[in-house]
């Protein structure tokens, strides 16, 4: 299936897979046991010249684009779906600049972002506001040239390894979702602050915060794009691009633990030959391979027409991220069950995907908020006479 792909991408994969073979795949499960952030990985990156991957060249990026993004997200997570996620929130919270962001906030952000000096995160969740991403409390005031933040925020990605975050959060409260706007906030701005570690049921290494604001002044000139009110359709936007990547880290974790599953099944003995000799068993296989082989093309697809300048690309990352990481939980699990009673210990790395790919199931919009959108775009495609095979408009 390697013949739709590019040189580039070719090349793209080539270095992030030896990346994960040399750095991540031997250090997964002590990354998992001590919840520490690969740093160690992180410096493979830059030095790869991997952290930019999807930023503009103009930028200082190397204008790869979300499909190399995703390819790049994929080797990354077949060895440690924790780390795929540590890389990829960085592409989540620098689209907000990307799309939304003046010249100077691009030309002032985006080169350290795509050299991996700065690290970011992306704040729109609140404790009462999750699939409601509209209902935002946190609030910033505009005073004497400065937004003055107040308010808290959830399930932050990178919450402490990153220095610069893209917040989502309310400077108009009469008007909602139109009231929402970003503002960019560098670590170590006075009334910012870092809460509680979450203690996460899988991707261990990623460290996921609380973050709190108390009369937090920002300078104005922090506004993304300059102009209030724009936040949440930022927001949406930048959720379009970066859908494709949570789905290429539930592929990575799919195909990874297919990977360990053959090669298991392979190996162990029962009645006097390997119960991949079983054809019930084979079957197992075949499904999960098969899952997995859809997931992919469904992304690289997405990934394709996002890059080549699709509009309208809501539905297909939608319809990536919900395939991509049902398949997940289900391979993995699978693929649990075919390491039978060793699947369920820690002595084994597979548990580890299953409880990697829960998560995917979860975050950057909940797969039920994901076939809303698709529903959504299903009948307003169909109430504009638009052809129901059309997968995004070029
Ligand atoms: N692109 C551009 N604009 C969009 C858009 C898109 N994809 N989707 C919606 N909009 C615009 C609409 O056109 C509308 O504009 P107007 O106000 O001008 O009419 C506006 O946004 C509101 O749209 P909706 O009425 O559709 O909004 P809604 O309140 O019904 O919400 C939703 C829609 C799809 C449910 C949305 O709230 C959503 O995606 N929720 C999930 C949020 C989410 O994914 N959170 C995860 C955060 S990241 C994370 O998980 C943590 C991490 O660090 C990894």
């Amino acid at each position: 299936m390697d013949d739709l792909l590019t040189k580039e991408n070719l090349e793209y994969r080539a270095m992030a897979r030896e990346i994960a073979d040399k750095h991540v795949r031997p250090v997964a499960a002590e990354l998992d046991r001590t919840a520490e952030y690969p740093w160690t990985v992180v410096r493979a990156l830059q030095d790869a010249g991997l952290m930019g991957v999807w930023i503009p060249k103009e930028y200082g990026g190397r204008g790869g684009g979300v499909m190399n993004l995703c390819l790049v997200v994929e080797e990354l997570s077949k060895a440690c779906g924790g780390v795929g996620v540590t890389y990829a929130v960085n592409a989540l919270a620098s689209f907000p600049i990307i799309v939304g962001g003046t010249e100077e906030q691009k030309q002032k952000y985006l080169p350290d972002v795509a050299q991996g000096k700065t690290l970011m995160a992306f704040g729109l969740s609140e404790k009462a506001s999750g699939s409601d991403a509209g209902s935002l409390t946190a609030r910033a005031e505009k005073r004497d040239g400065f937004y003055v933040m107040n308010g808290d925020k959830k399930w932050n990605t990178n919450g402490n390894s990153a220095t610069l975050y893209s917040i989502f959060c309310s400077t108009n409260p009469d008007r909602g979702g139109r009231g929402v706007s970003a503002i960019l906030v560098e670590k170590g701005t006075p009334g910012f602050e870092i809460g509680k570690k979450e203690d996460l049921m899988g991707i261990r290494c990623v460290p996921v915060h609380e973050l709190h604001f108390n009369d937090c002044y920002v300078p104005e000139e922090n506004l993304l794009g300059g102009k209030e009110g724009h936040g949440f359709k930022h927001a949406m936007m930048t959720l379009d691009l970066a859908r494709p990547g949570v789905a290429a880290q539930a592929l990575g974790l799919a195909q990874g633990a297919l990977d360990l599953a053959v090669e298991y099944t392979m190996e162990r003995q029962q009645f006097g030959q390997s119960v991949a000799s079983f054809q019930g068993i084979q079957w197992m296989l075949a499904d999960m391979a098969t899952k997995v082989e859809a997931a992919r093309q469904l992304i690289y697809a997405c990934a394709r027409a996002i890059d080549g300048g699709a509009k309208n690309v809501s539905k297909m990352a939608a319809m990536a991220k919900v395939f991509a990481t049902d398949v997940a939980m289900s391979v993995t699990t699978d693929a649990v069950q075919l390491f039978g009673g060793y699947g369920y210990c820690k002595d084994y790395p597979i548990e580890k995907y299953m409880r990697d790919a829960k998560i995917t199931q979860i975050y950057e919009g909940t797969n039920q908020i994901q076939r809303l959108v698709i529903g959504r775009s299903l009948i307003k495609e169909a109430a504009a006479g638009q052809p129901r095979t059309q997968s995004a408009e070029a």
